[in-house]
């Protein structure tokens, strides 16, 4: 069996170690050797030369390298929307599987691939876009098809989960934490993706996909970064016994669903509390499995090459026996709710005038939109005095309304944060 490898950068490079190291285990395990035909890169003449395969082997043409009868399966290992999708899917026509960890393209067109596997009558795997080595979509698209999934809540990326642990452990700034993560090699040159929340709405999309048989796409997922979290927000989560961690949560309420990645608060007993570092967590509810956690490294080279190496067993061991392709799921189509529309608790800190009766108008604001509060507490410096409030559940649009309202109120300095507050009963 042949296959073709778009791109060998840190994953690709490790896929043709994996692939050489464990060249005799992979042809047992899937009844025949697994050759590469040819690896389709941008610089030519960029030095491999610690790579275990001949140097004739590497291309800048991939669509020839695509298109070359001798091509069973295609790894795609570049990433972005063109030309991956043109190659993918010309692949995938031609009947040949195609196995890519392109988080990016399948949240923006998933549709698009799965519809040229319908085609083609070929596999499309995809297991290392979300979660880099940790088994979780084939957990979801098979192992759980059998049941009916209520939700997925997850931390799934690792660079916003670095900085916000160090923000937790050392009580330092995001600015000084993301400076840190740069300097260690957990945050990309431009971490734009990934602290604004980018990275993982994409992953939220393929995600609640796979969940709840839908098609959702990024453009469906609300999503707000980690930058405007603050070394006060960290220190008021942890009054309340909480954590702050960048959630991706799909959640499904009746006839309709709700994804979403930002910021919020959890309890430090919630497992996912407990996943620090570069890790990723994802935990899922289904119905007959109940509460279900796959945990592990989200990145890196071998551990996504590890996802990657799987999917290729996988699709070469089907395409051996003749297995038919698992198809995309989309049967449900349920739609997507509005975030205002999104039931959630919420921690909300006010600078307000140190004066008598600013706690009872700030109440009456709530009161007003019908957020009840859970909890106030207020501590004075100087004449000033912050406020922090935690409420019952409320709509994400009733508590905007609040908000709108609490900044017109002439005690109320500066609403200094609003965080979402989760996974508590
Ligand atoms: N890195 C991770 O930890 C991780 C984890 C999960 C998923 N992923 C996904 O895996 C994919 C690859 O990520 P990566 O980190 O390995 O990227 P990378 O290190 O930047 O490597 C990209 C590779 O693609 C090649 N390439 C770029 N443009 C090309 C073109 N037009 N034609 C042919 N080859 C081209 C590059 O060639 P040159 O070598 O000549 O530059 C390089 O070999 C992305 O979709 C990413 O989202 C990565």
């Amino acid at each position: 069996m042949r296959l073709a490898l778009l791109g060998c950068g840190t994953v690709g490079s490790e896929v043709v170690r994996l692939l050489h190291d464990q060249a005799d285990d992979l042809t047992a395990r899937i009844g025949e050797p697994l050759e590469i035909a040819g690896i389709a890169v941008r610089r030519a003449g960029r030095d491999r030369g610690d790579l275990p395969v001949s140097a004739d082997l590497f291309t800048t043409d991939a669509d020839a390298l695509v298109a070359r009868d001798d091509v069973d399966i295609v790894v795609e290992v570049v990433g972005g929307i063109e030309p991956a999708r043109s190659w993918i899917t010309a692949a995938l026509r031609a009947g040949k599987a195609v196995v890519t960890a392109n988080k990016t393209l399948l949240a923006e067109d998933g549709a698009t691939l799965h519809a040229a596997a319908a085609e083609g009558g070929a596999d499309l795997y995809y297991e290392a876009a979300v979660a880099g080595a940790i088994p979780l979509l084939r957990p979801l698209r098979e192992s759980l098809h059998g049941d009916s999934i209520s939700a997925v809540m997850g931390i799934v990326n690792g660079t916003t989960n670095y900085i916000l642990s160090r923000m937790t452990d050392t009580g330092s700034g995001f600015a000084e934490s993301l400076q840190e993560a740069s300097d260690l090699g957990y945050a990309e040159a431009d971490p734009t993706a990934d602290v604004e929340g980018f990275d993982a709405a994409a992953k939220a999309a393929i995600l609640a996909s796979l969940a709840f048989h839908s098609r959702v796409t990024v453009t469906d997922v609300y999503r707000e970064g980690i930058t405007e979290v603050t070394a006060a927000d960290v220190a008021s989560a942890a009054q309340m016994g909480c954590v702050v961690k960048l959630l991706c949560i799909a959640a499904r309420d009746g006839d309709s669903i709700s994804v979403r990645v930002h910021p919020a608060m959890i309890p430090r007993e919630h497992p996912l509390a407990g996943v620090g570092g570069a890790y990723n967590a994802v935990f899922v509810q289904a119905r007959a499995a109940g509460q279900l956690m796959f945990y592990g490294a989200g990145a890196g080279g071998t551990p996504t090459a590890s996802a990657v190496l799987g999917d290729l067993v996988a699709v070469a061991r089907n395409r051996r026996g003749g297995a038919l392709p698992v198809t995309d799921s989309a049967y449900a189509d349920l739609p997507v709710r509005r975030m205002g529309d999104v039931v959630t608790r919420y921690h909300v800190s006010l600078d307000v005038d140190d004066e008598p009766g600013v706690l009872a108008e700030v109440a009456s604001v709530f009161a007003a939109h019908r957020v009840s509060m859970r909890t106030v507490r207020q501590s004075g410096r100087g004449d000033e005095a912050v406020l922090v409030a935690v409420t019952h559940t409320a709509t994400d649009a009733q508590l905007s309304a609040t908000v709108e309202d609490l900044v017109k109120l002439p005690a109320v300095r500066r609403v200094a944060s609003v965080m979402r507050v989760e996974g508590e009963p």
